[in-house]
């Protein structure tokens, strides 16, 4: 096993470590509560990593896609659990991307109250973002008004988290680059040269900046909607292309947006932009274009109702101090932006 990086995530009481490195989850056993006598193993079907808790272990799947993460889900859960008789000193493990940790989390902090659970991130998006920092949660279905992506769900701090870089040798294209989406835009939030690291170095400096952030803010105040850097044109193309762009490609476009926006109010010059480019397309080679044909307007309208704008529309921005909130950008400077971006590809 090459040598492991620990990054610790400072939250007083609720502080945990996160193993990255090539056969990390070999050291799964040493991040369970020693409280723990049963582990509920929550994963996907075709998830190909193999962990040992060191304790016996019931392994639950889950279905694979979006349509899967929603509260019957959290409910067979919870029922798999009684029937196993995991009380309240045992441990959930969450084993796969995003969407089973967001699930496996979520189902930890309501059974019994809220038990333990420890992440065992398979991809790279869960490693340098899903998995840590203690966001869980799961969609409500409903397309008038009564639904939404991640609407219901908990604040829970795993007690341990394992990236272990052998799952990236499988991963499919996509979420590779589903991971670079959320990589990228790290790259803007402090001043390292993310590029000159490598693969290792460069992960586990990411979940340090996470950790950080979360360290700052843990229930998103403030500071941590930094890591929305990207998100708001992002989250409104997802649903513009009926999610046909996965979020990481659509945060990726969103991240390069965010560099027009800036330059159009003054924020930023050219060569920053240029910068916004040369990661996004150039390192991670990424789509940095709008979709073809995609309606000004109705991305306009999709960002208005961004869960970061309570009272206006709202941007994570680039600009002379660094990355932060700006609130009140006016529409016409939303569109001129787009309009740049999309005059930028002819
Ligand atoms: N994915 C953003 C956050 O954890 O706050």
């Amino acid at each position: 096993m090459s040598e492991l990086r620990t990054v610790r995530v400072p939250l007083a009481e609720r502080s945990y470590d996160v193993l990255v490195g090539h056969g990390a989850r070999h050291e799964l056993a040493s991040l369970i509560p020693s409280s723990a006598r049963r582990a509920a193993v929550i994963t996907q079907p075709g998830i190909p990593v193999e962990i040992d808790a060191g304790i016996p272990t019931d392994v639950f799947q889950i279905g694979t896609g979006e349509d899967h993460k929603h509260l019957g889900t959290i409910e067979s859960l919870c029922r798999s659990f009684a029937r196993v008789g995991l009380t309240r000193n045992d441990v959930v493990i969450g084993l796969g991307g995003g969407m089973v940790t967001d699930v496996a989390g979520f189902a930890a902090s309501v059974w019994h109250r809220g038990i333990p659970v420890v992440h065992v991130a398979t991809t790279l998006l869960g490693m340098v973002d899903a998995a840590i920092g203690g966001k869980t949660g799961v969609n409500l279905s409903g397309s008038s008004g009564d639904g939404g992506k991640n609407l219901v769900g908990a604040f829970w701090q795993p007690s341990g988290v394992i990236c272990d870089l052998d799952a990236l040798a499988t991963l499919p294209p996509r979420e590779r680059r589903c991971g670079y989406g959320e990589m990228a835009k790290y790259h803007f939030l402090t001043g390292d040269d993310l590029l000159a690291m490598d693969e290792t170095e460069r992960i586990a400096r990411c979940v340090e900046i996470k950790a950080d952030v979360v360290a700052s803010d843990e229930r998103e105040g403030g500071r941590r909607a930094l890591l929305n850097y990207g998100h708001t044109l992002g989250h409104a193309l997802e649903i513009e292309t009926g999610h046909e762009m996965a979020h990481g490609e659509a945060v990726a476009v969103g991240l390069v947006y965010a560099a027009h926006l800036a330059r159009v109010l003054g924020r930023i010059d050219d060569e920053r932009v240029q910068q916004h480019l040369d990661v996004v397309g150039g390192a991670y080679e990424l789509e940095t274009s709008l979709p073809d044909g995609v309606d000004h307007t109705r991305l306009l309208s999709l960002m208005s109702r961004d869960k970061k704008a309570l009272t206006s529309l709202t941007f994570v921005l680039d600009g002379p101090s660094g990355v932060e909130v700006v609130p009140d950008v006016s529409a016409e400077s939303v569109l001129t932006a787009l309009d740049a971006m999309a005059a930028s590809r002819r």
